[in-house]
């Protein structure tokens, strides 16, 4: 087992509902709240809906919607710069993980001054301002890390900043934020959940407490998402999808991701590539490449998916579960090819080389650490 740490600083507000106590918290915090959230909170009424129980609560509040998938650093220092003029004593995440992520760098880069990316390779910082988080996906994570990435749009690097003093204070996971979602933002953030789950489990940094978050997250969103997937109205469903979504975050945070994010985020850097959508194109194979590494992880992986080993060798039961994370897919339609998705073959050494350099930690997660000609033939298996 080793020795090992755990610690997780996050508030969380589970239920139905619990999307009243934004204000009641927020005042624990200050009296102005920067809201970064996406025009798309406008129409179903979910930015109103916050700004009500703010002022309610006498908080006043300003909004910023300057970010898109895959956020620029760029745009975090505009957010950051406003809520300096704006003297904003805290910043409210409402959204996906784009959302999310953008307070995070906000509530950093208001306090730090020099550039995000001197603070992502180690530089130290003096603080954050409070940060709440109100996830309306499951997918990220982010609601229970601290952990943001951002795209350099001057070297196309895609990048975490990952620090402590970007855990949120508090965040509050309402399900029923969950039930307009349209079908592709179900299946795409809910595949990213399976993908943290299975990443930590196996990742070389796991520990009997990030195990045991990665192994339920696994065997909720095996068993739930397919039915919002079906049914975006169920609630029950939802409160166990955004259950495992936070969960998967929290093992993310001890154990890290593996071999997929490290080559998935080269293509979000250089190609703009969908995160969800570019990890399930490299599923496949980066599972028929690593599980003959780890098969007691992977046999672990087919029983939470559902798949009966009993009678199988460890191997065996190991390679059920590529057919099992397949079927998955196949159900929430989530097997894209990387050429779908905008990846030709002319960019496969840029791809291998930017994640041998930029993701170095995150590869050597893997149970099986791939040499740059291994992960440009995984690249170029899911073309
Ligand atoms: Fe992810």
């Amino acid at each position: 087992m080793g020795n090992f740490e755990f610690s997780n600083p996050v508030k969380f507000h589970f239920g139905a509902g619990k999307l009243e106590l934004v204000g009641k918290v927020a005042g624990e915090y200050g009296k102005k709240a920067l809201i970064i959230a996406s025009d798309s909170a406008k129409p179903t009424g979910l930015l109103k809906r916050v700004e009500q129980y703010l002022d309610e609560a006498k908080i006043e509040h300003v909004f910023f919607n300057q970010f898109m998938q895959n956020p620029l650093s760029t745009l975090v220092m505009d957010g950051a710069k406003l809520a300096s003029e704006e003297k904003c004593d805290m910043v409210i995440g409402l959204g996906g993980g784009s959302a999310m992520d953008m307070a995070k760098g906000i509530a950093f880069c208001a306090v730090n001054p020099d550039s995000i990316w001197d603070y992502v390779y180690g530089k130290q910082a003096a603080g954050a301002l409070p940060i709440l988080l109100v996830p309306t996906t499951a997918g990220t994570g982010s609601e229970g890390n601290r952990t943001a990435v951002f795209n350099n749009p001057d070297t196309n690097d895609k990048k975490g900043l990952v620090n402590s003093l970007i855990y949120p204070k508090v965040s509050i996971i309402d399900p029923e934020l969950m039930t307009t979602l349209p079908k592709r933002v179900v299946a795409g953030p809910g595949a990213d959940v399976l993908f943290h789950a299975i990443e930590s489990y196996i990742s070389k940094n796991s520990h009997p407490i990030s195990e045991m978050l990665s192994l339920q997250a696994i065997e909720l969103i095996a068993r739930y998402l397919p039915i919002v997937y079906e049914d975006v109205k169920n609630i029950e469903a939802w409160e166990k999808v955004t259950l495992a979504s936070t969960l998967a975050g929290m093992a993310i945070d001890c154990a890290g991701t593996t071999l997929p994010h490290a080559l998935q985020h080269p293509m979000g850097g250089l190609l703009n590539v969908i995160h969800s959508e570019g990890l399930a194109a490299l599923y496949m194979s980066f599972m028929e490449y690593t599980y003959p590494a780890a098969p007691e992880k992977f046999a672990n992986i087919a029983k939470a998916m559902g798949v009966s080993i009993g009678h199988l060798s460890t191997m065996e039961a190991a390679a059920c579960s590529l057919d099992a994370v397949k079927k998955l897919l196949t159900t929430v339609n989530m097997m894209p090819t990387l050429s779908e998705l905008g990846v030709k073959e002319e960019h496969l050494d840029w791809l291998t080389n930017n994640a041998l350099t930029t993701m170095k930690v995150v590869l050597s997660n893997n149970p099986k650490v791939p040499t740059g000609e291994e992960i440009k033939e995984i690249y170029r298996k899911c073309l």
